[in-house]
């Protein structure tokens, strides 16, 4: 059977087809680029799940076909867990985009001093299937922000975040090193265990 990745955002389509494609699902991968006039799904909810429940069932409206759909973010507890939901367009920017977010965050944190910079990723995963059934599992990669960027993996605000128990960003660790703790990697894999299940 198929399955159709509803993201457009190729750093996160990689990742997701990477992760996914570790987890020996029963299901042939389709990315979204296969079907050029899905519809663009304005995230409007106020949760991660909602926004990816949001794009999930229109895709799977569009395509027949059942759809996997991730929406993430940092959360940032001095700034009281924004930008969350916001975290793609924190800055408002439209080109150099992470940049752009990792300076915004950085600025609006510049006085935060160590020992309250805490953070998190979050991200939820969900898969919808033409019958109307629902899957959705959630994952966290709790950490700290630096004051300054390192390293140039991953993308959006990796070079800002160091999980916690490690000393690197995110950015300055391998694929599969930050796959392995992630947020994405966490809710995923729980994701597949449920489509498992049946
Ligand atoms: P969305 O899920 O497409 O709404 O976008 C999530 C946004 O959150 C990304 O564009 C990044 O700015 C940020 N983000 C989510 N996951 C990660 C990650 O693993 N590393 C760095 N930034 C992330």
């Amino acid at each position: 059977m198929q399955i159709v990745l509803a993201t457009r955002n190729q750093h996160k389509a990689v990742e997701l087809e990477r992760i996914l494609l570790e987890l020996d699902l029963q299901f042939e991968l389709l990315t979204v680029d296969k079907f050029p006039d899905a519809p663009e799904v304005e995230e409007t909810e106020n949760t991660f799940e909602g926004n990816a429940l949001l794009k999930a069932r229109a895709l799977c409206n569009f395509t027949g076909l059942p759809a996997i759909a991730d929406d993430s973010g940092i959360c940032i507890d001095a700034l009281e867990g924004s930008p969350g939901v916001l975290s793609a367009r924190w800055s408002g920017a439209t080109e150099n985009i992470d940049r752009a977010n990792v300076d915004l965050v950085l600025a609006q944190t510049v006085s935060v001093p160590e020992g309250q910079r805490g953070a998190q990723f979050q991200c939820a995963a969900v898969a919808v299937f033409p019958d109307g059934r629902e899957f959705v599992s959630l994952g966290s990669m709790p950490g700290a922000l630096l004051t300054a960027p390192r390293g140039s993996n991953g993308f959006g605000y990796d070079p800002i975040f160091v999980p916690d128990g490690f000393t690197k960003t995110t950015a300055e660790m391998s694929a599969s090193d930050k796959d392995e703790i992630s947020h994405r990697g966490i809710a995923l894999r729980k994701l597949a265990q449920l489509l498992k299940e049946g």
